[in-house]
């Protein structure tokens, strides 16, 4: 649920800027732009910044469809403006997304490039999918209004961000981060401690760790593999968390459950200790495998049909 005043009180009627315009940093101008906030949006490389808009356009237009948004598309478009500069980006802004590419010494350059222009209260928030910020964002003056604020991608279909300070992080810098998000409508979810991958990935690493394993040791096929998670855990996924799951899979809750299949879970993950799953062999079949159903250049109609269910997934959210 957006929250105008919230905004309002967080952001003083200043924009934020989106710096890195990829993939992720336009699904996050849509999130900000939505919930009616300015955005400057800045890629080094401006051919990005201006194949975003017309990619913004249609995913506004899809949520206007699925009954997302009350605004006419154009209006909220209205909000975002390429910026020709990082300084122009930063220009006056409350708030920058960081978006740029994973990649320590890119995140450590533009830290050192925000710590020279930014205004003195300006807050950083990283999409890093894993990178801690103790990696790249400390020792400079800008380091204690710097975290992560680690999205899902399309950011403005899946709500969950996880927030992860560095040792320098100020608590009045997450508090900011904590009350932005709630208020543009994000799901926050606070990560205590450094951890690479946070939680959100730690947990995807789990998942394909086995997945890879199972494939390579021909236990079952890729397909099956993702069909037990569409048409199996991920029914259950889609409205609860794991430990509410197994708590509601025992007759006496998580500690039965823990009682009864507990062993069987230990000895899963002790016969997984010391194999690395990912190899280039195997890398290479489940890649035939998936080109087989999905060939390259349909990718990206793929995306955007993934993207309507996750609108229509959202809608009946709402609905609810
Ligand atoms: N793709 C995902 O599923 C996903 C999900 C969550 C978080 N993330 C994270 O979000 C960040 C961006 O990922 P993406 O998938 O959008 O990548 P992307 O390659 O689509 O976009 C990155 C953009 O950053 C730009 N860039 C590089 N250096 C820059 C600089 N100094 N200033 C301005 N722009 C610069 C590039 O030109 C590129 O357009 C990464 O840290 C990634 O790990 C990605």
């Amino acid at each position: 649920m957006i929250d105008i005043h919230g905004i309002e009180k967080l952001c003083g009627g200043r924009p934020v800027a989106i710096v890195g315009a990829g993939l992720v940093g336009a699904g996050w101008a849509v999130v900000y732009a939505r919930a009616g906030l300015n955005v400057k949006m800045f890629d080094a490389n401006p051919e990005i910044t201006r194949k975003a808009i017309p990619l913004i356009a249609e995913q506004l237009a899809g949520l206007r469809r699925h009954g997302l948004i009350d605004e006419a598309p154009a209006d909220v478009l209205a909000r975002i403006t390429p910026a020709a500069t990082l300084v122009e980006a930063v220009d006056g802004v409350a708030y920058v997304q960081e978006s740029v590419l994973e990649r320590v010494d890119v995140k450590r350059q533009l830290m050192v490039d925000l710590d020279a222009i930014a205004s003195p209260d300006l807050i950083v928030g990283s999409s890093t999918s894993g990178i801690p910020g103790s990696a790249f964002a400390m020792g400079l003056s800008i380091s204690p209004r710097v975290l992560i604020a680690h999205p899902v991608n399309p950011p403005y279909l899946v709500p969950v961000v996880e927030l992860v300070p560095s040792p320098e992080t100020s608590a009045t810098t997450v508090d900011f981060a904590e009350a932005l998000m709630r208020a543009v409508g994000q799901t926050v979810v606070h990560v205590r401690k450094e951890v690479e991958g946070f939680v959100l990935n730690r947990l995807q690493a789990v998942l394909l760790r086995e997945a890879w394993a199972l494939v390579q040791e021909g236990v079952a096929s890729c397909e099956d593999i993702d069909k037990t998670v569409r048409d199996g855990l991920g029914w259950r996924w889609s409205f609860m968390g794991p430990f509410e799951t197994i708590d509601l899979n025992a007759p006496g809750g998580v500690a039965d459950y823990a009682a009864r299949l507990g062993p069987l879970y230990q000895r899963i993950a002790d016969s997984r200790s010391h194999k690395q799953p990912w190899d280039a062999a195997l890398i290479r079949q489940v890649e035939a495998h998936r080109r087989e159903h999905l060939p390259h250049a349909d990718l990206e109609s793929r995306r955007a049909w993934r993207d309507e269910r996750l609108m229509e997934f959202a809608a009946a959210q709402r609905r609810q």
